[in-house]
């Protein structure tokens, strides 16, 4: 019995070894020659599984694309539309041509409060940053300039294919989407495959009738061409000005910001900003209904009324979900650096208190015309910095 058992055994054995042998002969015998050309193909099956994964994919990413149209339209229950208009118009997915707005400033201006006051409206994806793969530069003109605005315009039409560089950016930096948090828990913030999938945030895109876009790198040289098509785009865009003195002191606190001239050098800054205050008179006189200007400051001031402003000016409604946002981010004064739980009325003046008088003075000798024309007031000893308010009233002339 016993030598019986252990020869079947053996020859089990050997049959399952010659299987063995015979598969790796005929699977890598006739190919000796490509070997040796190193061009082995592929094992069989891993097309397959390449194929099944994307299948895979693809139906994960229908049944995002399901949930979130209809999170969409949840958020829009009892939205005050204009007499005669409902969501078909503006949803890119049903033929619609959604509201956009753009944000034009630079780094620390306070962009953050006011994108986020935008984005607290209901159904508005946010485009945050859309060039931070461009790096710590202001971009002016050149063939930066031409991507730029390519980049720009493409993302305006949620259309996001050969866009490899951004996506290689946001895989490393998260922020790139995070601050588009209905899009980004989606594909739970950063640990799906679907987060990295153009087709994902073209698709995401076209279901959301609100679309805020915030830039600080471009200059308003360069958007003049959105402008021209702002009608056809249902764009309005709103440049953000800051002191430069408070921009400065912010720029301080940041990592990234040493060893960047664009950064930097207060010098820089001002040039940019007297360089876009005369565009601006440009296209506020060309472009009345569709560009405007709003001093950072101002807004903090009062952000309730300027919000309801800038939201008609926009296109948006008013809405139960940006007061509640405001009241909860502009009395207390908690959070970090970063965060905009804080006390917007004194928000814009850190600067008074954290710089010193020398540097105070040195970016004023350097930002003299930027401080004129925006309507910020230079001060000539410590007495006036505490006495004297720093903003002045301001028109755009
Ligand atoms: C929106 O209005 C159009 C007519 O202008 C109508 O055909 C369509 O059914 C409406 N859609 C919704 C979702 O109410
Ligand atoms: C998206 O952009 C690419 C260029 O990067 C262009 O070839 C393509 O036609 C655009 N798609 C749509 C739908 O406009
Ligand atoms: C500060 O400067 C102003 C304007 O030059 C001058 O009138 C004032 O006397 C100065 N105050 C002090 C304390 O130096």
């Amino acid at each position: 019995m016993a030598p019986l058992k252990r020869c079947t055994y053996l020859q089990l054995g050997s049959f399952l070894l010659i299987i063995i042998a015979l598969f790796f002969v005929i699977r890598y015998i006739p190919f000796t020659n490509m070997i040796a050309r190193n061009r082995l193909p592929k094992p069989f099956w891993e097309p397959l599984e390449a194929d099944l994964a994307q299948t895979r994919q693809v139906r994960r990413i229908q049944n995002l694309l399901h949930a979130k149209e209809r999170s969409v339209k949840q958020e829009l229950m009892n939205y005050p539309w204009p007499s005669g208009m409902n969501s078909s118009w503006v949803i890119p997915k049903y033929g619609g041509n959604p509201i956009r707005a753009m944000i034009l400033t630079t780094w620390r201006s306070g962009s953050t409060f006011l994108g986020d006051v935008l984005k607290s409206h209901p159904a508005t994806y946010y485009h945050y940053e859309p060039l931070i793969h461009f790096g710590i530069h202001q971009i002016r003109s050149g063939p930066k300039a031409h991507r730029a605005q390519e980049t720009l315009e493409k993302l305006l039409k949620c259309n996001y294919s050969n866009l490899d560089a951004y996506f290689t950016y946001a895989q490393k930096h998260h922020e790139t989407f995070a601050h588009n948090e209905r899009v980004w828990n989606s594909c739970q913030r950063g640990k799906e495959q679907s987060c990295w999938n153009p087709q994902f945030w073209g698709s995401m895109c076209k279901l959301f009738p609100f679309q805020v876009i915030k830039t600080v790198r471009v200059r308003a040289n360069l958007i003049e061409r959105f402008l021209e098509q702002s009608k056809s785009l249902n764009l309005r865009i709103l440049l953000l000005v800051r002191d430069p003195r408070g921009t400065m002191q912010s720029r301080t606190h940041r990592v990234w910001c040493p060893g960047n001239p664009d950064c930097e050098d207060p010098a820089m800054l001002c040039s940019d900003l007297v360089n876009d205050y005369k565009t601006a008179q440009h296209l506020t006189k060309r472009y009345p209904d569709s560009f405007r200007v709003i001093r950072y400051e101002d807004f903090a001031a009062n952000p309730e009324v300027h919000s309801k402003e800038i939201l008609k000016f926009v296109g948006f409604q008013s809405h139960a979900k940006i007061d509640e946002f405001l009241k909860s981010h502009t009395n207390a004064n908690i959070g970090g650096v970063s965060s905009t739980f804080r006390d917007s009325k004194t928000a814009p003046y850190h600067w008074k208190k954290d710089l010193s008088f020398d540097v105070i003075q040195t970016i004023q000798g350097k930002c003299q015309d930027a401080l004129n024309l925006w309507g910020y007031r230079t001060y000539a000893n410590e007495s006036q910095l505490l006495n004297l308010h720093s903003v002045m009233p301001f028109v755009l002339k």
